[in-house]
């Protein structure tokens, strides 16, 4: 061996004592945390529409389930409570574009399934419809039908009608709805659809490691009332663990965030806003940073800055950011 051969023999051993070869694609990534994901269990079946107008408080508005069950109309209680929304918004266009409006609602809260889009800041929403459409944006849990739903729509957009929709959602301002809750146990939850909420049985489960995201109050919530409020249940201990890691007490592994998302983590004219927005949603896009699958235009810095994140490091994160003001 000579000199530079020895070298190199040794850095190798310790390339290989440190596990960054020899164990093929390097450490398996943790699975998706199903529990931020959550579906209806197979055979679910939607209780049916009996015809009743369903009505909200602070609305002359009165729908039935059929309607509010409709994809390609996007319900609107309080019509004075935002601008006028592009047919896009309010109604899509059969048969693959459903009303952005119908998931994201007409004040673009959105909710725990799915993305507030209120307030984001232009040169993002443009930048996750390209992403999307061009297969950069995924999802960890691909069953859930839903995104294939919104890449499909979002495939159909003219550019004019991408202006409209991102013009509209990033007009709009999020409001404050989630409360944050640390808790090692939580009423024992159920799934009818793409969301959790309490079985009202008066019996508990163990909260584990999750965040468990519930409306609180489960009617007007299938109603798609937009002011409907959260419980976030997350783990005890979470939230001050989190503000720890924002603000980048262990920076090796978890860089600040303000330096990039603005110093109230409300983002900037090109980087999205981190703060109160729905914490399983923070920790899907964590995650999906984190294993690849979102790799857009500007994911770069993401993918590194979550590449030493674990789960319980997301949670704690998205729990954390669930406590500020959006
Ligand atoms: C069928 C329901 C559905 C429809 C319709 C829909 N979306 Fe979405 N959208 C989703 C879901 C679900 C997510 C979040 C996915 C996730 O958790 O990663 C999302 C996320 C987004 C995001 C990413 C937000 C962020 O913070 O990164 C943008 C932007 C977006 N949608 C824009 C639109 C636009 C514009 C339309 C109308 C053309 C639309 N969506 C229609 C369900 C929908
Ligand atoms: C070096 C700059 C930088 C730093 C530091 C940074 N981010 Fe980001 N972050 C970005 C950019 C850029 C995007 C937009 C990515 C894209 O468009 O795909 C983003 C997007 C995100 C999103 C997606 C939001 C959404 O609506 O889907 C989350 C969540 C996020 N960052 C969390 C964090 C957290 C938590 C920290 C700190 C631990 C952090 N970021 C630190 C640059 C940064």
């Amino acid at each position: 061996m000579d000199g530079v051969e020895r070298v190199a023999a040794v850095l190798l051993g310790a390339i290989v004592a440190a596990g960054l070869i020899g164990q093929p694609a390097a450490r398996a990534e943790e699975p998706p945390p199903v529990w931020a994901y959550p579906m209806a269990a197979k055979g679910t079946v939607p209780p049916p529409d009996d015809g009743t107008v369903r009505r909200v408080p602070d609305s002359t508005q009165g729908y039935t389930l059929t309607q509010i069950r409709d994809l390609f109309f996007a319900l609107d209680w309080r019509p004075e409570a935002h601008p006028p929304m592009p047919s896009i918004v309010a109604l899509g266009r059969k048969p693959n574009l459903r009303a952005c409006g119908s998931c994201h609602r007409p004040e673009g809260v959105g909710g725990p399934e799915n993305a507030s889009l209120a307030g984001l800041p232009a040169a993002y929403l443009r930048r996750q419809i390209d992403d999307y459409r061009s297969g950069a944006r995924s999802t960890a849990v691909p069953a859930r039908a839903h995104v294939f739903r919104m890449i499909a729509a979002l495939n159909e957009l003219t550019a004019a009608e991408i202006d409209q929709a991102v013009g509209y959602y990033a007009a709009l301002k999020l409001p404050a709805r989630i409360k944050v809750v640390e808790s090692d146990v939580v009423p024992t939850s159920t799934v009818p659809n793409w969301y959790y909420t309490p079985k009202h049985d008066g019996t508990t489960e163990p909260l584990g490691d999750r965040i468990v995201e519930m409306p609180d109050d489960e009617d007007g919530f299938v109603n798609r009332d937009t002011r409907v409020t959260f419980t976030a249940h997350v783990p005890r201990g979470s939230v001050a663990r989190g503000e720890r890691l924002v603000a980048g007490h262990d920076a090796e592994r978890v860089p600040a965030c303000a330096g990039c998302h603005g110093d109230d983590l409300r983002g900037t004219d090109e980087i999205p806003p981190i703060a109160g927005r729905s914490p399983s949603m923070i920790v899907r896009q964590l995650y999906e940073f984190k294993t690849g699958l979102r790799h857009g235009a500007m994911a770069e810095p993401m993918k590194a800055n979550t590449s030493r994140m674990t789960v319980a490091d997301m949670t704690a994160i998205a729990a954390y950011l669930a406590t500020l003001p959006p």
